[in-house]
């Protein structure tokens, strides 16, 4: 698989040894690293991309992604990432020194047989935190949205599935409670990518905000409007 390197290939590249030393099979790793490009290892399966297909809407796919997610923030924890340039920085409060992955979103998720194998596109993996990555993943994978913008199963299920996707995340009671408070920086920060691209001119930046920019509105105010019933569920025990 060759695509282009990621932005700081040094640091990222140093991630994905770590996890392939450690034996974790949830990333591709590094073949090898060219001027611009760097080639992966092909991991076999579906990245999710819109329509989704059936299995990929239901329960057991949602809790696979949890899992992915805690074993992934497992192999990561022994990663040291000092010394390295990371990219773009996760908010303060939401940092624990946890190397991250920072975008995770159906389309850098690998799918076999309706479970979530693999994490792809590390390039803005960075110090972050667990409760950063299951705020981004929630938000598109319960989805937390407008039901207006669900057209599929899901549609009137986001509190209920939020709080399964907790539940699967293993993750203490307070951790559970930032990926709640997470979620609207987290909507804020990954927004900020396209719309600061597009401003310095980047076509397709500019293209996909055109794209979302309605439905991503809808999704940060429906986050805005649940935020008491988001974090209730979040504390739940
Ligand atoms: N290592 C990999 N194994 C399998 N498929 C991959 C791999 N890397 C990328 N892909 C496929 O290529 C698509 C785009 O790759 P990605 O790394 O997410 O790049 P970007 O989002 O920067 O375009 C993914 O959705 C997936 O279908
Ligand atoms: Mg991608």
């Amino acid at each position: 698989m060759v695509r282009p390197a990621p932005p700081c290939r040094a640091a990222t590249h140093a991630l994905l040894a770590h996890l392939r030393d450690i034996g974790f099979d949830g990333a591709p790793s590094v073949l090898a690293s060219g001027a611009e490009t760097e080639t992966l290892t092909y991991i076999p399966g579906v990245a999710a991309v819109p329509p989704l297909p059936p299995e990929l809407l239901t329960d057991a796919a949602l809790v696979s992604v949890a899992d992915l997610l805690r074993r992934y923030h497992v192999a990561a924890a022994s990663f040291n990432p000092a010394g390295y340039r990371w990219p773009r920085p996760v908010p303060a409060a939401f940092r624990t020194g946890l190397v991250s992955h920072n975008d995770v979103y159906p389309a850098n998720l690998v799918f076999r047989d309706g479970r979530a194998v693999a994490l792809i596109d590390f390039d803005l993996a960075g110090p972050g935190s667990a409760a950063w990555d299951f705020a981004s993943a929630a938000r598109s994978v319960v989805p937390l949205a407008d039901d207006a913008d669900v057209p599929d199963s899901r549609r009137g299920r986001a509190l209920e599935r939020f709080r399964l996707f907790l539940d699967a995340s293993g993750l203490p009671r307070d951790a559970r409670r930032d990926v709640a408070e997470a979620l609207v920086a987290n909507h804020d920060w990954t927004y900020a990518i396209v719309t600061e691209a597009a401003a310095a001119g980047h076509q397709a930046f500019a293209e996909e905000w055109r794209a979302v920019a309605a439905s991503a509105r809808r999704a940060r105010a429906w986050c805005v409007r649940y935020r008491r019933d988001l974090l209730a569920a979040a504390s739940r025990v």
